[in-house]
């Protein structure tokens, strides 16, 4: 005999749970996957990973590692090895002197900051986040119970400016995320306006999270730029966030790191050591053969995702309604689709998104999850042939409206 609903137990969810969803991406991609489930066939430009496989060389690293059986606990701030490699190629590149102590490997960029923000977030202090700005910010903010003050720029074409910064600090602020690359907007910050952020913000007192996880795609003539390229003096209030996701299409692998102010570290390797433990050990091991290995894979990926935008944004203009500027970084197009939703009749972005995916079968991410409303995400780390079925599919969706 099965139990009556109303004699089920409630879940008591705590009152810090409930102060977040799932995450919206990751929502859009479980709604993929039923369509999928039922024979339906999708283009899926909505999920943030390069659709290129793991180069060779870094899985014929975990196999070896297999191999010798490093399959055991490691520190929980990551093989030494690994630490060292880290440091070396930041340093090597923006002539920093980070040293092992400086660095803790975590489980994926979103763990490291997950880390960071409750080591430092106290129930109300104000975290300034980007409008628009990657889901996972907002949502964790929240779980740590911070309060969240929104820097608009949508004004400024999505370009973050000192000054705007300058104008949302009060005395409760605390803590500044800086993302550049930009997962939403592609946008890259120019280093002089990332000195003058990072100057304004610390000269206030507040610490910043520079998450470059898209740090080595960038697209000329932006160059790739790390807060580890500031003078030490301000990187003392900054801890950097990167990423082996989407470098080197490792998403799964679930590698990544922060570096930055030992005090800040050690809170990160804290909380650490108090959930995840630390990343796989085999994953480590591949790691470390893709940072001190050839990095032709890394300019090969950059090219292709040059080659994509080059036909994919032309391709979003040329659709009635649609404005898209073109990427500098990262491998998003973040149209606004303001003047279509007026013209085919959509109150919101949500409502082109479900629209998109469930009658026309074209994965994308409505703007309003990253803050944007009237503005679209759409990932081109995918074939030119799905980028191009996917235009055909808004074209029709246009059409079928008017
Ligand atoms: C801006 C940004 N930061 C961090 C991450 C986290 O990536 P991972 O945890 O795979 O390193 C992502 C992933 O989409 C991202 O877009």
């Amino acid at each position: 005999m099965s139990t009556p609903a109303s004699k089920l137990p409630v879940f008591p969810v705590s009152i810090r749970s409930q102060r977040i969803t799932l995450s919206p991406t990751a929502a859009v991609v479980m709604a993929a996957d039923q369509l999928r489930a039922q024979g339906i066939e999708v283009i899926d430009l909505g999920v943030g990973e390069p659709d290129f496989p793991t180069p060779e060389h870094i899985k014929d690293a975990a196999k070896e590692a297999l191999d010798r059986n490093l399959t055991k606990y490691t520190s929980t701030s990551g093989i030494m090895p690994l630490r060292k490699a880290i440091c070396d190629s930041i340093n090597q590149q923006f002539g920093s002197d980070y040293a092992v102590e400086n660095c803790c490997v975590v489980v994926g960029g979103k763990q490291g900051i997950f880390n960071a923000i409750m080591g430092l977030i106290n129930p109300g202090d104000e975290v300034l986040l980007e409008k628009a700005c990657w889901v996972s910010f907002p949502g964790i903010v929240k779980f740590a119970e911070g309060e969240i003050v929104w820097l608009d720029t949508e004004s400024t074409d999505f370009h973050l400016t000192a000054e705007l910064v300058q104008a949302a600090i009060t005395p409760k602020s605390k803590l500044l995320i800086i993302n550049s690359p930009s997962n939403p907007t592609g946008r890259v910050i120019a280093p002089e306006e990332f000195r003058n952020i990072v100057q304004v913000a610390t000269d206030r007192g507040l610490w910043v999270i520079s998450d470059e996880c898209y740090l080595q795609f960038v697209y000329p003539p932006h160059q790739p730029f790390s807060a580890a390229a500031l003078p030490a003096d301000l990187r003392s209030r900054v801890l950097i966030v990167g990423s082996l996701s989407k470098t080197y299409a490792m998403t799964g692998w679930r590698v990544g790191y922060t570096l930055g102010p030992k005090e800040w570290v050690s809170e990160v390797l804290k909380v650490q050591s108090q959930s995840a433990t630390h990343t796989a050990s085999i994953a480590q091991h591949a790691a470390v053969v893709a940072l001190t290995s050839s990095q032709k894979a890394v300019q090969t990926m950059l090219a292709e995702y040059q080659r994509r935008a080059d036909w994919f944004i032309p391709a979003l203009n040329a659709i009635p309604g649609i404005t898209c500027s073109q990427p500098e970084g990262a491998f998003y197009a973040f149209p606004n689709i303001k003047a279509l939703m007026q013209h085919c009749g959509f109150a919101s972005s949500k409502e082109v998104e479900q629209e998109l995916l469930y009658k026309y079968g074209v994965v994308v991410t409505d703007g309003a999850a990253f803050g944007a409303e009237g503005y679209l995400r759409l990932s081109f780390a995918n074939s030119l042939s799905a980028l191009q079925a996917a235009i055909e599919r808004i074209q029709q969706m246009v059409a079928d409206r008017s």
